[in-house]
């Protein structure tokens, strides 16, 4: 199956969760992908932005890359509060989060809004992990493969490329509640997110990384990870314990 040239990746989002001791728990993370069977994942832990500077020491070394969540869709200017792409470039991140729900929700973040975000992200040269996923409501109406297509063809910028975009599928409802999909409505969604990549972007379609994300544990990491078109995961509270965070990206292979 040509999904599986795809190398997948384990990302650990940390959302607003961690202080400068938490550089222990991430060195605990980086010792253990270091022991064999070493990772057949690629690892990467977003932490909060004030951590990304410092943590760069920690993961020194390791197959674990840093990256960060949210972004202003400019390089710079008079935008107070605001942290732009270029800023987290700058202090060592590889990838940013864009899109996620927690966004979408609190912040009214728009699909238009988070392509101008990921097009950001490009222009710093970094990978933009855009998120995308229904709402209980929308699932219940039978709505998913159409909300989670319009998120895709909006959310999405025209020049993407496997190499600087990976998609994250994140079905509001399962995110920290426990919930998953079943297997089989995992597999339905991200097919439908593969057949729309490649009708867009032709034979690179197929390269894109689909990252399912909403409770993944221990657990179930390696039945998800079976999945086809499934590429890796995103991981929320699984992921601020090396206890949790490395048996998920062991499943994955
Ligand atoms: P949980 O793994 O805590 O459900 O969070 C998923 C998530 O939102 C990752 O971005």
């Amino acid at each position: 199956m040509p999904q599986r040239k795809v190398k997948p990746l384990i990302a650990g989002n940390w959302k607003m969760n961690g202080l400068r001791n938490a550089a222990k728990e991430l060195r605990r993370m980086a010792a253990q992908c270091a022991k064999s069977p070493k990772p057949k994942a690629d690892v990467l832990v977003c932490p909060p932005v004030q951590l990304i500077w410092p943590l760069r020491e920690t993961v020194k070394g390791s197959p674990i890359r840093l990256g960060a969540q949210d972004c202003h869709p400019k390089a710079s200017g008079a935008h107070t509060g605001d942290v732009s792409a270029e800023m987290m470039a700058d202090v060592g991140a590889r990838a940013v989060i864009v899109g996620h729900s927690e966004r979408r929700t609190d912040h009214g973040e728009t699909s238009g809004l988070v392509r101008q975000k990921a097009e950001a992200v490009h222009g710093a040269g970094l990978t933009a992990i855009i998120c995308l996923g229904e709402t209980e409501a929308e699932r219940d109406a039978g709505r998913t493969i159409r909300v989670i297509g319009k998120q895709l063809q909006d959310s999405v910028p025209a020049d993407s490329k496997p190499q600087n975009t990976i998609i994250a599928y994140e079905p509001v409802w399962a995110i920290g509640t426990g919930r998953t999909p079943t297997l089989k409505d995992i597999e339905k969604a991200h097919k439908a997110l593969r057949t729309r990549l490649v009708k867009r972007f032709g034979a690179d379609g197929e390269k894109f990384r689909l990252l399912y994300g909403g409770s993944v544990k221990p657990g179930n990491a390696t039945e998800i990870l079976a999945i086809d078109n499934v590429n890796g995961a995103l991981v929320g509270g699984a992921s601020l314990k090396a206890a949790d965070f490395i048996p998920i990206v062991q499943a994955a292979g």
